[in-house]
């Protein structure tokens, strides 16, 4: 009987820690697979107020067209688009992703996907600031 209860007690534990490393590799794989000097880098506009108001200029100039004015992934040019451009007043999107995959994703675009490389178009503390203005928007489930 404790042979027995202690196998049991053995295979729940090996079964949560499957379904931890499990989850934390699929999720690590799919959204925050992104290259080492991207990985360490953080907000340097983070506490600047004047970024996030520089950001939605920016936004509105160089993003608006595919991911929309509101940054709800309705854009002109994103009709036709497959996958379509993120929506960044869904829940999910910007919950999902930290800092440096969204630099990562600006700079060198995304493969497979309409979404370009500003490595050229816009300077770094520009991608910061439109991270910064991304970071300042509320979820809108109603403009999903
Ligand atoms: C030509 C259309 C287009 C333009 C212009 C564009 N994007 Fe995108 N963007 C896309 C598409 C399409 C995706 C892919 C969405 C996906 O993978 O589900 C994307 C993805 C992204 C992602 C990654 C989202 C994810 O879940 O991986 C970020 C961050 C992003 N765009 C930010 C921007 C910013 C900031 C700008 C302006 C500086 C911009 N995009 C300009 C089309 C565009």
């Amino acid at each position: 009987m404790t042979g027995t209860r202690a196998l049991v007690v053995v295979l729940v534990a090996a079964a949560a820690i499957a379904t931890t490393v499990w989850t934390y590799t699929a999720r690590g794989a799919l959204h925050e697979d992104l290259p080492p000097a991207f990985a360490s880098r953080t907000n340097p506009r983070l506490d600047d107020p004047a970024a996030a108001a520089a950001g939605a200029a920016i936004f509105q100039s160089n993003c608006a067209s595919c991911h929309g004015d509101r940054a709800d992934g309705h854009g002109i040019a994103a009709v036709g688009l497959t996958p379509p451009p993120a929506n960044f007043r869904g829940t999910d999107v910007l919950a999902r992703h930290s800092d440096p995959y969204l630099f990562y994703r600006i700079t060198e675009g995304k493969p497979g996907t309409a979404m370009p490389s500003f490595h050229g178009a816009l300077a770094e503390n520009e991608r910061w600031a439109v991270i910064s203005y991304l970071r300042s928007l509320a979820p809108d489930v109603a403009h999903r």
